[in-house]
């Protein structure tokens, strides 16, 4: 089971240092789980306990004259591991194209970095009946036979919005992506502790990637709590 964190843009760095240790406290006697925690670039630090932490960027480069950007060299200080790719926020906010986010994708594989791959559909993709063929379109140019990538499916009108699919509709989806892709799936979108246990529950899902509920430490520690008893 993967239990995963995005916090986007929230917390600084003595936020995300407080925040992790009392998590680390919350679920100390719980091994049988991955978690991990995807901070602010600025808040990045290293693993604490069995939570892993994650980068939820990194441009495709060591190091070098890309203002602005994180590359390898800022998570090797780190000894992070983990990195986000194919966020819609990144899709749709910051114009990242398919063929860029394949450079990403090759250059994490070049440096064994453990990928989520974010894929997901827009509403009216879903209303309109496309939303396998759109899924399948934001896998150009990723290699499957990659053995550290976990795809997470995050509808797009799902995330922060309180909706979610229908549970059938969700098994649906992560059915279908874990055929085409023969990868672990997990879910995201309103995420929540009133939803977490019906997901978990879903037959091909694999764990969740949490977003706004992940930020109140208690509420993410008791998202895992309920977790670790299915
Ligand atoms: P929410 O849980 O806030 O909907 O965000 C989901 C998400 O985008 C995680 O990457």
């Amino acid at each position: 089971m993967i239990i995963s964190a995005n916090f986007k843009s929230f917390k600084n760095r003595e936020e995300t240092r407080i925040y992790l240790e009392k998590l680390n406290n919350l679920i100390k006697n719980m091994n049988s789980f991955e978690i991990t925690v995807f901070p602010p670039a600025t808040a990045l630090q290293n693993k604490i306990g069995s939570i892993s932490i994650g980068s939820q960027n990194i441009f495709p480069a060591r190091n070098g004259a890309f203002t602005g950007e994180i590359c390898l060299e800022q998570l090797e200080e780190f000894d992070i591991k983990n990195v986000l790719i194919g966020h819609s926020e990144r899709r749709e906010i910051l114009n990242e194209n398919i063929e860029y986010i394949a450079k990403k994708f090759d250059f994490a594989i070049k440096n064994n970095l453990k990928i989520t791959f974010c894929v997901g559909e827009s509403r009216e993709i879903r209303e309109n009946d496309e939303t396998l063929d759109f899924l399948k379109s934001q896998f150009n140019g990723i290699d499957f036979n990659y053995k550290n990538l976990i795809i997470a499916y995050e509808p797009i009108w799902a995330i922060g919005s309180g909706l979610t699919p229908t549970m059938a509709q969700i098994e649906e989806t992560l059915h279908f992506l874990k055929n085409y892709t023969g990868k672990k799936i997990i879910y995201g979108g309103s995420v929540k502790l009133s939803n977490i246990e019906d997901i978990l529950k879903l037959p091909s899902c694999d764990g969740v990637l949490v977003g706004g509920a992940s930020l109140d430490v208690n509420n993410f520690a008791e998202i895992i709590k309920i977790a670790e008893k299915i």
